[in-house]
């Protein structure tokens, strides 16, 4: 950690600039500083929670006097209140926003890493017994799901309904209108494609659905049919390449919306509108939705786009099809597979002929298993 030399107002009071030893500085507003003050009559000390808002903060608020307590504490007075707050030098370094990086659209949360077909050879996989009773080795597998948006889980038991084992290890099951977990595996009249022996192109679950399903598990019972490989493609990979290939083309698809819908079955009806490659306002890539199955009439794209948008979305559909983007394996009984459905197309080989295939699926939310890693990682030699 760099250490702040000096302390010093500027504008007028309404901030304070922290030099580090190396000339730089960070800059920091008395607005934040003091919406952020981390005293008891601001934060709660049991929870954490902000007991004001920001209407009990004076908006003529200022500094009156920055004073570094060493290298490890920042001490501030704000007026009009005339109130005095510390700060730790390493809260204020690990907070600061005085940054000017300038980010091309599509760019990559921390702890995101994309692959391509080569993670074949590495697929981060975990024991389930194993993730169950040593909470260190669960970590470094909620991890890799982060980074990767895929992992594999082995030695779960063979028996219906484990898949929901595999979620309590991190989180909760998102029931649907599909139930608390579907059946995967050839139907006489089937409400969804996914419940034939067809192949399917890569996609991502349920598009349809606002909010998607952050999470998906498919699980295996019996898989001794002939094909019926699963794959899995980094969504964000494709992204990028598309990007590298053709800004405009990339452009398209976080621009517009497509439509995704589905009434496969009595009494559902589903329907959203977002895009195929969702950016944040500022250009972070958070979200891929590509399944050509429950794409409905795309209505959104003005007609002097629509050639162009089409051309891109033939174009990423074929970089999502390219065999080197793919990562493929053969579940056996008792394993499963997970992935970010908002970035993880998986796909599923064509299967038919003597034995059968039964697999399992299930949704989840990010959201918890964000959260276990989160409280594992902070009790880092603890837990
Ligand atoms: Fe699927």
């Amino acid at each position: 950690m760099r250490t702040f030399m000096s302390a010093e107002l500027i504008d007028g009071g309404t901030a304070v600039a922290l030099t580090h030893a190396d000339g730089t500085q960070t800059r920091f507003h008395a607005i934040w500083l003091r919406d952020n003050a981390l005293d008891a009559e601001t934060r709660a000390e049991a929870n954490g929670q902000r007991l004001i808002t920001l209407s009990d903060i004076p908006k003529t608020t200022r500094l009156a006097s920055a004073t570094l307590n060493g290298s490890d504490e920042l001490t501030l007075v704000f007026q009009p209140e005339g109130k005095t707050v510390s700060f730790a030098s390493a809260w204020l370094e690990a907070h600061a926003y005085d940054t000017s990086q300038p980010r091309q659209p599509g760019w990559l949360g921390a702890n995101i890493e994309t692959w391509d077909g080569t993670l074949n050879d590495a697929i981060p996989t975990v024991d389930f017994q194993t993730a169950k009773s040593d909470c260190t080795v669960l970590g470094d597998w909620l991890a890799a799901v982060r980074r990767y948006g895929f992992a594999k889980i082995t030695g779960g038991p063979i028996k219906s309904g484990a898949l929901l084992k595999v979620v309590e290890l991190f989180g909760y099951v998102r029931e649907t209108n599909y139930g608390k977990w579907f059946e995967v595996r050839t139907e006489v009249n089937p409400t969804n494609l996914a419940y034939t022996g067809l192949g399917l192109q890569a996609h991502t679950d349920n598009p349809y659905r606002d909010p998607v399903p952050t999470l998906q598990i498919l699980y295996c019972l019996e898989n001794s049919a002939s094909g019926g490989d699963s794959m899995v493609v980094d969504g964000f990979r494709a992204a990028e390449r598309l990007r590298a290939e053709s800004p405009e083309g990339f452009a398209m698809l976080w621009q517009h919306c497509a439509r995704f819908d589905y009434a496969g079955s009595a009494g559902v009806r589903l329907s959203a509108r977002r895009p195929m490659i969702e950016l944040a306002p500022d250009g972070e890539l958070i979200a891929i939705r590509f399944n050509n199955r429950s794409c409905a009439p795309i209505i959104d794209v003005p007609y002097d786009r629509m050639a162009d948008y089409y051309a891109a979305y033939r174009r990423f559909g074929e970089i999502i099809d390219d065999p080197e983007m793919q990562v493929s394996f053969k579940l056996q009984p008792g394993e499963s597979f997970i992935v970010d459905n908002t970035r993880v197309l998986h796909a599923r080989k064509g299967y038919s002929g003597a034995g059968s295939r039964w697999l399992q699926g299930c949704y989840a939310d990010k959201d918890g298993l964000l959260s276990t890693l989160g409280a594992i990682e902070q009790a880092q030699g603890g837990c």
